[in-house]
């Protein structure tokens, strides 16, 4: 008899049953995959930014007679770099079963499903537990009249193990995984031609970050086509052929590619499970309904991390898990969705916490706002970083209510805003804070002092 069973060892799955045996729970964990570490650790987050890494690596060699250095000779392996990101994978999915053995969590092969509100099935066997936590994660949305094979059109699975550089790479969707990925093959010498529903990249993002991105993306190779709707890909002779409707024109396109990926948002996985027989009530958008302390409408049965509503990230899964389990075991385990920070590992990198501008007019909301380039900021210059920005929105007093910035490094910089926001800091209290000089990180402080109108540097 188990206190906790946890279905799915992704990073919100396998933290919480860490955090449940650290609180002294006995605990299981489920998962079907034959690996740890869900889908962030597989085919997501983390193979994703090992060929971001190595991609830019090779894209930085075009760039580097600017600083002086001649570099001759230089060539893709690709085999390589595939290679190299398996195994950043596999040594990080062997560290989560060292972490299972070394804090007693028991590791349950195959997939799960709930006969019974405390009772797990995995193949033959039938495990009885006091709780249940459902952590299984999402899957890539797919888009009708458009077939993913993982050969030629792809989900983001396929797109991280291409065995060649494609000619033309058609992405469909300029959101977080169709931007990165777009990129990564573009360094890497393809075309890649992005094609998006709305006028805008980055939806949820800043309006006025995601042009800057925009901007910067387009100049290191990407291309836009927005407003299109794409209906269909048909597969020919001579490769894929898109048909598009452009968006408020109903005019149909067409757009040739050899290889396709689909990448226009996740959706829960819970087939199998055999949650409609239970009665867990599920949300009109298929995700699993919580309340506060994530408890589903089934007593004893819990759900966390892209399965409930919420933004569909790793670390946002892990806060979920550890709260959840804080819960069980008495504690008051908590989750601030309000700071909760997302990153795009693009070059430039966009980052953001809390609210957006539009969001804040939306709302109706008074707001003062500062914003600072990284052109002005001295190390970005002696880099040669100087796309993107910082910016900032408050409340006439200065309380933050959000930050975004574009640009080199902005996934570590929004650390010390998310950090300000979750403590409740105000822009006068990061402007008075000391930034090291030369810094990246100087350009926060400045947006902060434009918001409050004694920029200095500006
Ligand atoms: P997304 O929701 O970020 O973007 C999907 C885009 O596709 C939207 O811009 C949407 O307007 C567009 N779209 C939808 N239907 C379309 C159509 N028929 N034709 C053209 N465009 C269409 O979804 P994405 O990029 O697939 O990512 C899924 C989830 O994974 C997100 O929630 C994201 O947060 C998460 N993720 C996070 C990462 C990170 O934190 N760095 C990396 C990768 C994924």
């Amino acid at each position: 008899m188990y206190d906790l069973i946890v279905i799915g060892a992704g990073p919100g799955g396998y933290v919480a049953a860490i955090r449940a045996a650290q609180l002294g729970l006995k605990v299981a964990c489920v998962e079907g995959r034959g690996s740890l570490g869900g889908t962030c650790l597989n085919v997501g987050c983390i193979p994703s930014k090992a060929l971001l890494t190595s991609s830019g690596k090779y894209a930085e060699l075009k760039h580097l007679a600017a600083h002086g250095v001649a570099v001759e000779g230089a060539s893709l392996d690709l085999g390589a770099m595939m290679a190299r990101k398996d195994k950043v994978v596999g040594d990080l999915t062997k560290g989560i079963a060292f972490l299972f053995k070394k804090n007693g969590v028991d590791l349950i092969e195959g997939w799960a499903t709930i006969p019974a509100a405390g009772t797990v099935q995995v193949g033959d066997e039938t495990y009885e537990t006091a709780n249940i936590l459902i952590a299984t994660g999402s899957e890539p949305t797919p888009l009708p009249g458009v077939e993913i094979d993982e050969g030629d059109v792809l989900s983001s699975t396929g797109a991280l193990a291409l065995e060649e550089v494609p000619e033309h790479l058609v992405v469909i969707g300029a959101g977080v995984i169709g931007l990165e990925l777009g990129q990564v093959w573009s360094r890497l010498g393809a075309k890649v031609t992005v094609v998006e529903y709305l006028d805008r990249i980055l939806p949820g993002i800043d309006g006025d970050i995601a042009k800057l991105a925009q901007r910067a993306l387009s100049k290191r190779g990407l291309k836009f086509q927005l407003g299109r709707a794409v209906q269909s890909v048909t597969k020919g002779d001579n490769g894929l052929t898109l048909t598009m409707e452009r968006v408020g024109k109903g005019t149909e396109e067409t757009l040739e590619a050899d290889k396709v990926l689909v990448a226009i948002g996740r959706r829960p996985v819970l087939g199998g499970l055999g949650l409609d027989t239970l009665g867990v009530a599920v949300n009109g958008r298929g995700f699993i309904e919580v309340d506060e302390t994530f408890r589903t409408s089934v007593p004893g049965i819990y759900a966390i991390g892209d399965c409930v509503p919420g933004p569909m990230l790793a670390h946002k899964a892990e806060e979920d898990g550890v709260a959840c389990v804080e819960h069980l075991a008495g504690l008051n385990g908590h989750v601030d969705y309000g700071t909760v920070p997302g990153v795009v590992y693009t070059d430039p990198e966009v980052a953001s916490v809390g609210q957006t501008e539009e969001a804040l007019k939306d709302a109706g909301t008074d707001y003062i706002t500062g914003k600072f380039t990284f052109m002005a900021n001295s190390r970005a210059r002696a880099s040669g970083e100087t796309d993107g920005a910082v910016k900032v929105l408050a409340s006439p007093d200065g309380k933050l209510l959000g930050a975004h910035i574009c640009g080199a490094h902005a996934g570590d910089l929004i650390a010390e805003l998310v950090l300000a926001m979750t403590k409740g800091a105000t822009i006068t209290e990061v402007a008075a804070t000391c930034h090291a000089h030369p810094s990246m990180a100087e350009a926060v402080k400045e947006a902060c002092l434009d918001a409050l109108g004694r920029a200095l540097h500006a």
